[in-house]
């Protein structure tokens, strides 16, 4: 590149007539010459992932080594982008927003008939203390089918908590009807790094994002926001 730089610049000149405009050229040149070299560093520096499936994967998530920032590993997995929870659970990605550092994954959905969360199994959602990722504040978490120990918690158990509506309107909840449920917001006097359940104390959950009193099930926003720490 620097050898082809130099030899253009040495370019004899045709004449003095055309010299302003020659070196109007040049200029110009140089300019479009500049500008392809910075893009190329900048390029090969931060390159963006391709697309999954039809989601945009946004720097500094990264669906493979070669792209985005390693630290902030997501998955394509059969056109799906997913999230890896340090318990090795894939939770699918449902948006991402580079702008605010947010990306919102979906909740594990419940086994037909039952009242436990796919990923129960494993504890529930659990992500790596030292990732740059962690739960938001914008989480109204519903645990479901609690034991009664769960009561002596700050969490609303009452009979008209939200959780109710989740077992009452949508289908998916329908399993856990008549067992102990509790709503809570998921803020930041909680860890920020994991939603549990377990046998014996809460076997399913489910989240809604930036949830606006009132507004019945069917309108709620289903998913667990995460933020991550932005680069640098
Ligand atoms: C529990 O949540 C319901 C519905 O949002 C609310 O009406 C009720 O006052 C709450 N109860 C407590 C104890 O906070
Ligand atoms: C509710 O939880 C108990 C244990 O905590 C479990 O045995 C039971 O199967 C769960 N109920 C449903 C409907 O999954
Ligand atoms: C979660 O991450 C955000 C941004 O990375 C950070 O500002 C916040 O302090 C973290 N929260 C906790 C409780 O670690």
């Amino acid at each position: 590149m620097e050898k082809a730089l130099s030899s253009w610049f040495l370019l004899p000149r045709c004449g003095v007539s055309s010299s302003i405009s020659t070196l109007k050229t040049r200029v110009i040149m140089m300019f479009v010459m500049l500008f392809f070299l910075v893009s190329v560093t900048h390029v090969s520096a931060l390159e963006v992932c391709p697309k999954c499936g039809r989601m945009d994967v946004p720097y500094p998530l990264s669906t493979n080594d070669d792209c985005g920032n390693p630290k902030y590993r997501v998955y394509c997995n059969n056109d799906n982008l997913e999230f890896l929870s340090a318990t090795g659970f894939y939770y699918k990605v449902l948006s991402t927003n580079p702008s605010s550092y947010k990306l919102i994954i979906s909740p594990p959905y419940i086994l037909k008939n039952t009242c436990q969360s796919s990923d129960l199994a494993l504890g529930g959602l659990m992500i790596d203390e030292n990732s740059p990722f962690n739960i938001s504040t914008h989480n109204t978490v519903m645990l479901l089918n609690c034991s009664e120990n769960i009561l002596l918690s700050p969490l609303n158990c009452s009979s008209n908590s939200l959780c109710r509506q989740f077992e009452e309107r949508v289908v998916e909840g329908s399993g856990c009807r008549n067992t102990l449920c509790c709503t809570f917001l998921k803020d930041a006097s909680m860890t920020s790094h994991r939603i549990r359940v377990r046998v014996g104390g809460c076997t399913a959950y489910t989240s809604v994002v930036d949830i606006k009193p009132g507004d019945p099930a069917e309108w709620w926003n289903f998913g667990v926001e995460l933020q991550w720490l932005p680069p640098n």
